[in-house]
């Protein structure tokens, strides 16, 4: 029986999180319905943050509605702080993720607090969520290099991902922002949280900014990481990282894994087609590679 690799698609959140122009719910919701057409089980669905700080992810509570979030474990929503945590529990949201960085610099700048303190802020909200039967996952941004500081060290890392999974998060996702690092420094922070966090727990979530995020996908997937975050078509950026392009596409993700004999459950053919769609409604090429072999640069 070949191994399975579970894709976290972050597209709906991640990948629209940073656009400019204002995206209609309807076509929010167009793309996770035709992303679960595809086979996606676990996905972003948004999140509850400021809206004047990220106004894309605004509409969350109705795009939660629309695609019936409410009660499916596989949709995750971004909880900022407790404010967040009652709307999700409104939503009946089965699954949050709250979200820090190893970095204090970009961690003010993203959510307004050191990473201490937001360690601090989250602890109740993990503590609550899971009170009330929600599978949280923990985010660590910034692990390989940070827009504000440049290199962080794995120990910094793994010194947050003990935290996050000490509060009570089933899960830690490894967020290579920026998205410039190498398989090498990959394996580094990899390897130096493997030691404190099961690899079960540890999710792989890289951008793609310099094209090193299937190389990086695939050297987690060797080490044993079994849960890759991506975004369809390659959308994403953080408002907070100047420079940073979207997440390793979803398309690339399953092209790689599926060649390399691991079981993702995603139909690529039917991945190309909310790719297309994507394109159609919002405007936003895909930039992934397997896209624009199968399908040229079209919209299709
Ligand atoms: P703050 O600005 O420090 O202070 O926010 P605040 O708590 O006073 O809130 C400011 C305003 O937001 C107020 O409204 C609040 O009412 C409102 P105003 O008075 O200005 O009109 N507000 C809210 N509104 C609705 N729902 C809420 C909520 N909370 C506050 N839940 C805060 C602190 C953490 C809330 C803010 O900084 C924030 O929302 N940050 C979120 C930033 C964010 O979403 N970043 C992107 C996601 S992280 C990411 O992309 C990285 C990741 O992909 C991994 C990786 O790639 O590395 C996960
Ligand atoms: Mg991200």
């Amino acid at each position: 029986m070949s191994a399975r690799v579970s894709i976290v698609e972050v597209g709906p959140r991640d990948g629209l999180q940073a656009r400019k122009e204002p995206i209609e719910t309807a076509a929010r919701v167009d793309l996770i319905e035709r992303l679960r057409l595809a086979g996606v089980e676990r996905l972003e669905v948004g999140a509850f943050v400021s809206p004047r700080r990220v106004p894309r992810m605004a509409d969350t509570a109705a795009v939660m509605d629309a695609v019936g979030s409410g009660g499916r474990a596989g949709d995750m929503v971004l909880v900022a702080n407790e404010r967040g945590l009652d709307e999700a529990l409104a939503k009946g949201a089965r699954a949050i993720a709250v979200f820090t960085a190893a970095s204090d610099a970009f961690a003010e700048r993203n959510i307004g607090s050191t990473v201490a303190a937001s360690l601090d802020r989250f602890a109740p909200i993990v503590a609550r969520a899971r009170a009330a039967g929600l599978f949280v996952r923990g985010y660590v941004s910034t692990v390989t290099d940070c827009p504000y500081i440049g290199r962080i060290e794995p120990a910094a890392v793994s010194a947050v991902a003990v935290a996050l999974r000490d509060m009570g998060c089933a899960e830690i996702a490894l967020g290579e922002t920026l998205g410039k690092a190498t398989p090498r420094r990959i394996a580094a922070v990899i390897e130096t949280v493997a030691r404190d966090v099961p690899m079960e727990a540890i999710a792989a979530h890289f951008h793609d900014t310099y094209g090193m995020g299937v190389a990086n996908v695939w050297e987690a997937v060797r080490l044993g990481v079994r849960t890759v975050d991506a975004a369809v078509g390659g959308l994403g950026g953080c408002p907070f990282a100047p420079g940073a392009a979207g997440n390793v596409a979803t398309e690339d993700v399953v092209y790689l894994l599926e060649e390399q004999g691991f079981k993702t459950g995603i139909v690529l053919e039917r991945l190309l087609d909310a790719a297309a769609s994507c394109h159609r409604r919002l405007g936003i090429a895909p930039s992934s590679r397997v896209f624009k072999a199968l399908r040229g640069s079209g919209a299709g």
